[in-house]
């Protein structure tokens, strides 16, 4: 099952919206690229993708929060802090041969941005509309 974009995933930025998709985009490749049994260095490639590419997110929401001063920032970024472990740990994992890509994991990174995006990330909207990041 793809992930798709719902409504209810905005934050009311549009930048941070734009790589949600984004995000959500290269979840559904990966899961693409494990279902129809793509070789090994395609899922590398593709996991090395969005291991950047969330890098790159969780910077830009992290200086949004700091720009507005949001006061649970510390937290948040822990929360990012964790999950980036997560997937370097699990990219290494893959490359060395250790771990594959399953549906296990498949059902995690998307349980984990549907999750982070709707009880995480949707918290920080209104705050950053009041200072005038839309
Ligand atoms: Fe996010
Ligand atoms: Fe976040």
């Amino acid at each position: 099952m793809a992930m798709t974009w719902k409504d209810s995933y905005s934050v009311g930025v549009a930048e941070i919206d734009r790589q949600h998709k984004k995000l959500i985009d290269m979840i559904n490749t990966l899961h693409q690229a494990m279902s129809q049994g793509k070789g090994k260095q395609v899922v590398n490639a593709v996991l090395a993708d969005l291991a950047n590419y969330c890098a790159t997110h969780f910077r830009q929401e992290e200086k949004f929060m700091a720009d507005a001063g949001y006061p649970e920032l510390d937290a948040h970024r822990e929360k990012h802090q964790k999950m980036t472990q997560k997937v370097l740990a699990l990219q290494a994992d893959v490359k060395a041969g250790k771990a594959t890509i399953t549906m296990e994991v498949m059902r995690f990174l998307e349980q984990w941005l549907d999750k982070h995006i709707l009880g995480t990330d949707k918290k920080y909207g209104p705050y950053l509309n009041a200072k005038g990041i839309h």
